[in-house]
């Protein structure tokens, strides 16, 4: 599938890894629909110009999801919405017990769970359900859905039980929906990012960044959004590419 005058739907759109692969597919002569829960995603659409359109929404809602994937279906007109990269989730840390054996809170868990793990799902279902109305292209290709999951779900450390646990989920939804949707025309990938330089980041300090970018192999540093583009952008185009998790993190293996 080429980025070139088909339309994406990109979610976690008005920060970091998103707004990155809005920019990037908008640079490859693409359309976006761009969905965050952030007014930011107003400005950032307005940056790309027309070939971008913003739509708060929550990925958790049907609703919300459902009005995205329609504003994709329609800009994208007669080849309706051809891909999704899904970038929206939440970082959230707690141990299973705090320092005086408390437990950890239960619906903050649920609440990591619900966004990283079921706001996947919800907006692979709604947008499978469009693209699966798309006419075939070449291979009888009818779209692409991208999701992002982490290296916490195969590495994760102390205090992670609830984000590994939710990307963990994302990889595992992988390969069972790329079967099923392989019928459709319909390819399903993960990208499993290390440790990103993005807003999401942007609360650690200074020396914990040292620290991570020390324990990269190579290049020894943190990852650029556009490089987590680039790669969207290769699974876009490349169709062999199908029910698999790349990791992208220069060799980092999380202690
Ligand atoms: N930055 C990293 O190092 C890193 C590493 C591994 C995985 N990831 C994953 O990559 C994805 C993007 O992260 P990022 O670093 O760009 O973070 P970010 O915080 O810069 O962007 C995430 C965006 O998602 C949006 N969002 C959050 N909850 C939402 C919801 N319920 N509905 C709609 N939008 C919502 C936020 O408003 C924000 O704009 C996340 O899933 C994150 O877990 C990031």
């Amino acid at each position: 599938m080429q980025v070139k005058d088909n339309t994406f739907l990109i979610t976690g759109a008005a920060s970091g890894l998103g707004a990155a692969t809005a920019e990037r597919l908008v640079a490859g002569g693409g359309r976006v629909v761009l969905c965050d829960l952030s007014d930011a995603v107003e400005a950032h659409a307005e940056r790309l110009g027309e070939a971008a359109q913003a739509v708060r929404g929550d990925v958790t809602s049907a609703d919300d999801i459902q009005a995205a994937v329609d504003a994709a279906v329609a800009l994208g007109g007669d080849r309706g919405l051809a891909g999704v990269v899904h970038c929206a989730g939440v970082v959230s840390v707690a141990k299973v017990l705090d320092r005086e054996g408390h437990p950890a809170d239960l619906e903050a868990y649920a609440r990591t769970v619900q966004i990283n793990l079921v706001g996947t799902f919800n907006v692979m279902r709604l947008a499978a359900a469009a693209m699966a109305r798309n006419a075939p292209g070449v291979d009888g290709e009818r779209g692409v859905l991208i999701n992002t999951a982490s290296v916490a779900a195969f590495d994760g450390q102390v205090g992670q039980c609830a984000y590994s646990a939710s990307k963990a989920g994302v990889v595992g939804m992988s390969l069972p929906a790329a079967r099923e949707l392989s019928r459709h025309g319909i390819r399903v990938m993960a990208i499993a990012p290390g440790v990103f330089e993005t807003p999401m980041m942007s609360d650690i300090p200074e020396e914990a960044v040292e620290a991570l970018s020390a324990s990269v192999p190579f290049p020894k540093r943190l990852g650029k959004p556009d490089e987590f583009a680039r790669l969207a952008e290769q699974i876009v185009t490349n169709p062999m590419l199908n029910g698999e998790v790349i990791r992208l993190d220069g060799g980092i293996r999380m202690q």
